[in-house]
């Protein structure tokens, strides 16, 4: 009588890999079968059980219960993870000097107000008043970059941004400048602090059960979009701030960190409309032409 061989996990791996053989968009192909081999790897090498793929399972059902156009779990995720910033990096060969990159996040709404050199983005007089300027320039002549837009988004005082609070303006410290002849921007805002990423849903739960916090370090978010360059998505963080070490989604990078610099309510240099002790940072930002 012969044997009846029995299937091993290696078998069905092999299986699922072949199944995709004959796709014909080669790029598809590498992308599922890599992705098959990593996910049977990885359920093999834990010796996953059906109970807890089933849990894997529930996490992914509650990520898409909670993602609307306001919440981004799937984004929170990959940022939780890691991966948005290891995706980041695996496409961003940088020329040396120019000004690093780092995630995006959720809170960016496009369609900010356009607003005039050196103007206030912070619609309420709430927190520590910050003059942020510097200039816009080419990596690799340090030719000024006119005409250069910004778009910039950061958090308040009470931690949150416009689009997370019904109670603030929509405006509230968000808009776009453009860079003047000599590539300089200016805006006013107040000093960024440290605030949790969302922590009431999924990503939320792991970070609880595994020990970490939501935390990230005080920054201020700038796109940098200029005819001819890479667009640029960046933070400027706040080199005093806690958690630069332990951000919740790993974006630090040394060269974003700059300093707020105190200063006090009788500098000459004080920008209008500005009554009480303030801060400046200067961060010029270096951009790569596209390829
Ligand atoms: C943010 O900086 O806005 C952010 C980035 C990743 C996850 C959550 C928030
Ligand atoms: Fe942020």
């Amino acid at each position: 009588m012969s044997a009846i061989t029995r299937t091993s996990p290696a078998d069905i791996t092999a299986k699922v890999i072949a199944s995709f053989d004959g796709c014909r968009d080669e790029r598809l192909r590498e992308l599922l079968q890599t992705l098959v081999r990593h996910l049977h790897e990885f359920a093999s090498e834990t010796h996953l059980s059906q109970g807890e793929w089933q849990v894997a399972i529930d996490v992914l059902t509650s990520t898409g219960h909670i993602t609307d156009e306001r919440r981004e779990e799937f984004i929170l995720w990959s940022d939780a993870l890691g991966l948005s910033m290891l995706v980041d990096a695996l496409g961003h060969a940088l020329p040396a000097g120019a000004t690093e990159s780092t995630v995006l996040g959720p809170f960016y709404v496009s369609g900010s107000r356009l607003r005039d050199y050196g103007a206030n983005i912070a619609e309420l007089e709430r927190g520590v008043p910050a003059l942020v300027h510097g200039r816009v320039m080419d990596v690799a002549t340090g030719a000024a970059v006119a005409g250069a837009e910004l778009d910039v988004w950061q958090n308040g005082e009470n931690r949150l941004y416009a689009v997370q609070d019904p109670d603030t303006p929509e405006d509230h410290l968000r808009g776009r400048f453009r860079t003047r002849d000599d590539g300089s921007y200016a805006f006013l805002t107040v000093r960024p602090v440290p605030y949790p990423i969302p922590h009431d849903g999924p990503v939320g739960t792991m970070l609880h059960a595994s020990g970490r916090h939501p935390w990230r370090p005080a920054h201020i978010h700038m796109i940098v979009r200029a005819e001819g360059y890479a667009t640029l998505v960046t933070h400027i963080f706040d080199q005093d701030s806690d958690y630069l070490e332990s951000d919740a989604v790993f974006a630090v990078k040394p060269s974003l960190l700059r300093r707020f610099e105190g200063r006090s309510d009788d500098d000459p240099a004080r920008p209008p409309g500005v009554d009480r002790p303030w801060c400046s940072l200067r961060s010029d930002l270096m951009l790569a032409r596209s390829v």
